[in-house]
């Protein structure tokens, strides 16, 4: 079978092909209704994906840093407060924590794994903290349960930012997390993607739940009734109804990732020159992206690109480089040594559930050509 060239990292028409008539079928329906703000396909949609990553509460908002910002706002942090993040992961993640009134404070990643983890959360705890955001960095799940319980001794809150895991399971435990709250991307290329922006925020307990609702909702539950101020932070009606149809193949699709990951390993552990993703067993990796390592990370992304491999760089400067950080990192461990060589090294290879052998073996054939120059 000839190859359909250029390899995309994320080849969004594919899926939308896969399921033309149910997304086309949602979205006249909001069109015929004139249903654009508030229809019932949203909270049908907050109910659907409650019920998907088992928890009692679903608020959709407008997008996945939306989702951070109003988790970190039910925590009432003022500018003495610190929250610890991981040092290399997407801004929205520490960003938020500014825009809530408290201080980022970075600590590294595991090598390997590439999520924090208790040690070196440990490093960078003060007697400032006030919580952790765990990011399950390209599709990874942290050690949930082991942070949350040691939060849960030292009075911390837990925000789990899953925009690049959703369904990621601790399967040997059988549940999804014990993080205060889980905040999702529905950013058209994370795993379960709208047509548009979109996000969530899912959660036990009903204080914070009622909170985050309220405070996207300009503080009011009902029109005209303002009990706080708040932000406008929605889900449209169609970008609701796409997300529910796109739901009922979220497992599947989830499932054909990890089949892709599990070929890309076949045929990249040959290589000496790259290291490759841990190959976590069950769905706790979900693999958001596949990103492998390189010290030769700039040269064999041009070569790939040359023969039509698009690949990403997630992400190319830790966030204590980055400039808007530089120059005012308040804390005392500054060793970011893991997140700086990943920064250096990782390049994200072509990964949605629509990838074919055929594909995976092209891109590891031009890999393997690469080193052999
Ligand atoms: C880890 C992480 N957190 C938060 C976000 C923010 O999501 P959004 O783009 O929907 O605001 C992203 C999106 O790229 C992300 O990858």
């Amino acid at each position: 079978m000839a190859l359909e060239l250029p390899l995309l990292m994320n080849d969004l028409s594919r899926e939308y092909f896969s399921i033309k008539e149910e997304i086309d079928e949602a979205i006249k329906e909001c069109i015929d209704t004139t249903s654009f703000i508030g229809g019932p396909q949203v909270s049908l949609f907050e109910t659907e994906f409650a019920k998907a990553v088992s928890k009692d509460f679903c608020i959709s908002c407008g997008n996945g840093t939306d989702a951070l910002y109003i988790a970190l706002k039910s925590f009432d942090l003022d500018i003495n407060d610190e929250v610890i993040v991981p040092a290399l992961t997407w801004i929205s993640s520490s960003e938020t924590i500014t825009q809530a009134g408290a201080k980022p404070v970075f600590a590294d990643i595991e090598e390997g794994s590439w999520v924090i983890t208790l040690d070196s959360i440990k490093k960078v705890l003060s007697s400032k903290t006030k919580g952790i955001v765990v990011v399950n960095l390209y599709g990874k799940l942290a050690n949930i349960s082991q942070i949350a319980s040691f939060a849960k001794e030292h009075n911390l809150f837990v925000i789990e930012d899953c925009a690049q895991s959703h369904l990621a399971k601790n399967s040997k435990l059988k549940h999804y997390s014990e993080s205060d709250i889980s905040t999702y991307s529905f950013f058209p290329g994370k795993n379960l993607g709208a047509y548009g922006d979109a996000g969530a925020i899912t959660t036990n307990d009903s204080e914070i739940a009622n909170f985050c609702r309220l405070y996207a909702r300009h503080g009011s539950l009902k029109k005209g009734n303002h009990i706080i101020e708040g932000i406008n932070s929605r889900m449209d009606t169609i970008q609701a109804s796409i997300l529910a149809v796109k739901l009922k193949y979220l497992l599947k699709n989830t499932e054909k990732r990890i089949q892709n990951a599990i070929l890309y390993h076949k045929h990249l552990s040959v290589i000496k020159q790259i290291n490759i993703p841990m190959l976590s067993s069950g769905l706790s990796h979900v693999y958001h992206l596949y990103v492998i390592n390189t010290d030769e990370r700039d040269s064999l992304k041009k070569y790939l690109a040359e023969h039509s491999i698009f690949t990403n760089i997630n992400y190319p400067i830790a966030l204590p480089d980055q400039k808007c950080y530089k120059s005012n990192l308040i804390q005392a461990s500054k060793d970011f040594r893991v997140s700086r060589y990943l920064a250096r090294t990782c390049l994200s290879l072509p990964m949605h559930p629509f990838l074919l052998e055929d594909e995976i073996k092209y891109v590891a054939h031009k890999i393997q050509s690469f080193f052999e120059k």
